[in-house]
């Protein structure tokens, strides 16, 4: 009986924490900062504009971030494209490089293209 209450208190534990979890979607944009300096920002532009220094020789050219067509993106399409890529450009699939929470702390910094 005593084992059965500890099992639940754990299994509620983990409910409870996954709930944190999702409320902080999307991610933390310092955190996201970083992560869009290293893997987005040559083909994207330091200010998301999608004018990066090798976005000249990509066609389609990458996608300006700070538009109104990608900024009324949900963040799970936005989550979506990030992690599978979007097929016919050059937008690579980020799920095996990136963690899952990394890819949301990038949306993070994301979002402020769109402020
Ligand atoms: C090799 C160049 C390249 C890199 C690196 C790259 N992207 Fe892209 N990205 C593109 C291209 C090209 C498109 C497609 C533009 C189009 O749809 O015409 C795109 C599209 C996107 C879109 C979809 C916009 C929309 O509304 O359809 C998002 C979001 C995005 N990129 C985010 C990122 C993030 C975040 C990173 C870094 C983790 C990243 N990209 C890295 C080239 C790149």
């Amino acid at each position: 009986m005593v084992m059965r209450s500890v099992r639940y208190g754990v299994l509620i534990l983990i409910g409870g924490w996954s709930v944190a979890f999702a409320e902080e979607l999307p991610g933390n944009k310092e955190v996201g900062t970083g992560l869009y300096r290293t893997h987005c920002v040559n083909c994207h532009g330091v200010k998301g504009k999608g004018d990066g220094p090798v976005a000249s020789s990509l066609t389609p050219p990458p996608a300006d971030l700070t538009q109104k067509n990608v900024q009324q993106k949900s963040d799970r399409e936005l989550e979506q494209i990030i992690q599978e890529g979007k097929a016919g450009t050059s937008m690579p699939a980020w799920k095996g490089e990136l963690s899952g929470q990394q890819i949301q702390d990038v949306l993070g910094y994301l979002r402020t293209f769109g402020e």
